[in-house]
Order: C-alpha cells, then sequence, then structure tokens
C-alpha cells in the first residue's frame, strides 16, 4: 500500500495519455480481496556496492520500478479464471527483462485456470510479452479505452496442463 504513490508516478509517465490509475486507483485495487499485487524494486544500496553496481544519476537504491496486479474471477467451489489488471515497468528500466520477469511472477499459481487481459491495439511491446509467455489472441473490444476510443485486444491463456 505504500508503494501506491511510486506506482501512480511510473503509471503517469507509462500511460500519460491514457487515463492513468490514480494514487487512489491503486489502494482501492490493491485493498480487493482477489487482487494480488507485486513491486519490482531496484537493490538497497548495501547490495549494490557489493555487487559493484552503480546506478544512474536518477535512480535511487530500492526505488520501486514496476508493478503489476492480477484478480481472481469466479465462484467458490469452481476452478476460478484470472484477470491481468496491469504491469507496467519504468521507461528507464524497459527493454532489461523485467516485464518478463514480472509476469511470470504474477502467472504462479494461476496454473489451473484461463488468463485473461486487454491490451491496447498497437502496443506491440506488451502484446509480444504475452504472445511469448502463451497468450492468444481471442478478440477485440471496440472502443474499451475511453474518452479516447481506442480498441482493446483480448487475450487468454488456456490452463496450463499439469505435467
Ligand atoms: C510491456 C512492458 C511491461 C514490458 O516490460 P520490459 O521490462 O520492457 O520487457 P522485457 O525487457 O522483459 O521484454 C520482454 C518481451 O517483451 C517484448 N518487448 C519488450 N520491449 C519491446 C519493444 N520495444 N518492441 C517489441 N517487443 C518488445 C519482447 O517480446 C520481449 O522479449 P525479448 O526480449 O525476448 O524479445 C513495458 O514495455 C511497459 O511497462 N510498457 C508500458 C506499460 C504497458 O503498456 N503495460 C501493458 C499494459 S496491457
Amino acid at each position: 500500500m505504500a508503494d501506491a504513490p511510486a506506482c501512480a508516478r511510473i503509471e503517469e509517465k507509462v500511460f500519460a495519455d491514457q487515463s492513468p490509475w490514480s494514487e487512489q486507483s491503486f489502494r482501492d485495487e490493491i485493498n480487493q480481496k482477489a487482487t494480488r499485487f507485486l513491486a519490482l524494486r531496484l537493490a538497497n544500496a548495501e547490495d549494490l556496492q557489493s555487487a559493484g553496481i552503480k546506478l544512474p544519476g536518477d535512480l535511487e537504491p530500492g526505488q520501486l520500478v514496476g508493478f503489476a496486479g492480477i484478480a481472481q474471477r469466479g465462484r467458490a467451489n469452481e476452478i476460478p479464471d484470472y484477470e491481468i489488471l496491469t504491469i507496467a515497468v519504468d521507461p528507464r528500466v524497459q527493454g532489461a527483462g523485467w516485464g518478463r520477469l514480472l509476469l511470470s511472477a504474477l502467472l504462479e499459481g494461476t496454473e489451473a485456470g484461463a488468463v485473461f487481459l486487454e491490451v491496447r491495439q498497437g502496443n506491440e511491446p506488451a502484446i509480444n510479452l504475452y504472445k511469448t509467455c502463451g497468450f492468444e489472441v481471442v478478440g477485440v473490444r471496440r472502443g474499451y479505452y475511453q474518452p479516447q476510443g481506442a480498441d482493446a485486444i483480448v487475450m487468454r491463456r488456456l490452463p496450463v496442463a499439469a505435467s
């Protein structure tokens, strides 16, 4: 919950023109019973130093640089469906594998159910990430993102067979 302001700051950067969630939206979603959120943060100063890593000037040790959230849907006693609510990585550290790491951690424990998500048409980095994690396109929601009216691609990952 204490990360809600930092999540909203990243959200402002990556969804500036797409109705970004506010701090309060993050609090409300984190507070829902059936949601789970993950935070991605840089290592602390001591660990960075012992690994010999020097951060670029505008990044702080321990800083939140990404987040992801998922909701469980469906009735009790039934195999649930899941819906990915959000995932984002700070633009300063995108393209380094953190988005994939966040998504795979978010999907842990969801193997028995189908997982759905909506993604803005044309958001190729996200669509590519989802496709390489087992999601396929199952539909389009016309005008889903308001007020801009952009279409959403609906993607689904089917239950993963037990090995
Ligand atoms: C989508 C997002 C979370 C990916 O995070 P990331 O840390 O940059 O991604 P990764 O470095 O882990 O890359 C994972 C895969 O995503 C895809 N990808 C990432 N950046 C890409 C780009 N610029 N162009 C095309 N595909 C890209 C690739 O498939 C990549 O796999 P590869 O490295 O094996 O080719 C990030 O781009 C982001 O925060 N975007 C803004 C928020 C957003 O659109 N969220 C999704 C809402 S549905």
